[in-house]
């Protein structure tokens, strides 16, 4: 049987994280590729040489050329700049574009087949920028973030009540901005609602700090942002597409007239399988969740339409 082939673009912390919890899990045969010469290369030499000791068989290469990624099932996009102390993931979106419409071409050139899951910031606007860039069609282009905000909102909540957090279920819908709605009403701990364990107002703290979990990490990183956890979500979209789970994760999703949305990528709950995103799950909003979520939706629009206005001067 014919390995799965994954691509991950640009070998920094994120890559190179997915790279390790991809081979971990044996998804397949791994490519690393970076514009930074030998980085990519030292970087798959060294995971690869912890094969024997952690046991998992997996072909892993870095490269600096496109050829190599030919033909990959799933290409991961983090290449970009991440931020620094007192940025917004907003302030990335000039450079980042440039360098993932780049990428994009290079890579969608390359495995025209694949399906490309995008993480570099500002997230929603570069799923938008690889879809444009890419033409493949919209089931074959997703973006993470909303495992990675729902993971935090989901560990905050294990810290507060002093329980597993194989028991927390938990929905999140939006953008990957300060303005995502995690869902109180959609959260349970072992199914019993969370407003029956947690006091509104403590909640509500929790939320505050799931919306700014991003910035937290980054103001005691100082250097750089999160890379341990996106690039854990990032593999487990892989794994449900690669192993055609069906799973249902939050994640930003091409939605036309899902929510009501009119053709951009969100955070909306995704059904991952092997054509990429196989449905959107559409669940019912109350008035100040709709609130919300459309707060979110316009921020997304207005980052897009920055992306169509500089559309022209950011062919590279
Ligand atoms: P990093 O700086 O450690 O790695 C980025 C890598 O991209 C570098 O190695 C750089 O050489 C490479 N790169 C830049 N231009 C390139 C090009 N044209 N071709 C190939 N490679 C190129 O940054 P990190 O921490 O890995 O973050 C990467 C991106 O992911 C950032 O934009 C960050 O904001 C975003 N991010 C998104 C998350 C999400 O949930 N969606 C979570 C964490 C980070
Ligand atoms: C995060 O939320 C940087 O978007 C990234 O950690």
């Amino acid at each position: 049987m014919r390995r799965a082939k994954i691509t991950i673009i640009g070998a920094g912390n994120v890559g190179a994280t997915c790279a390790h919890w991809a081979a971990a899990k044996e998804l397949g045969d791994i490519v690393l590729l970076d514009i930074i010469e030998g980085m990519p290369q030292g970087k798959a030499l060294d995971l690869l040489q912890a094969a024997p000791v952690e046991r998992f068989d997996a072909r892993i290469i870095g490269t600096n050329n496109y050829a190599d990624t030919a033909g990959s099932d799933v290409v991961i996009i983090t290449s970009g700049i991440a931020r620094k102390p007192g940025m917004s993931r907003d302030d990335l979106l000039a450079t980042n574009l440039k360098i993932v419409r780049t990428v994009t071409r290079e890579a969608a050139a390359a495995s025209p087949n694949a399906v490309l899951i995008v993480v570099s910031n500002p997230l929603d606007a570069m799923v938008y920028a690889a879809w444009k860039e890419s033409k493949f069609p919209t089931n074959r282009v997703i973006g993470q973030a909303g495992i990675l905000d729902i993971s935090r909102y989901r560990a905050f909540i294990a810290m507060e009540l002093n329980c597993s957090v194989e028991d927390i279920d938990a929905l999140l819908l939006g953008g990957h901005g300060d303005d995502m709605v995690p869902l109180p009403r959609y959260t349970s701990v072992a199914g019993i609602p969370i407003t029956q364990l947690i006091k509104k107002e403590r909640l509500d703290e929790i939320v505050k700090r799931t919306r700014n979990g991003g910035a937290e990490i980054v103001s005691l990183l100082k250097t750089g942002s999160a890379y341990y956890a996106p690039a854990a979500a990032t593999v487990q979209m892989a794994e449900a597409i690669l192993r055609d789970k069906r799973r249902i994760l939050p994640c930003a999703g091409y939605c036309n007239k899902e929510y009501g949305v009119g053709g951009f990528f969100v955070g909306v709950p995704c059904m991952l399988g092997d054509h990429g995103l196989e449905k959107v799950i559409e669940v019912d909003l109350d008035a100040e969740e709709r609130k919300m979520f459309q707060a979110s939706v316009d921020h997304v629009k207005e980052l897009c339409a920055w992306v169509d206005k500089n559309w022209a001067a950011s062919e590279t």
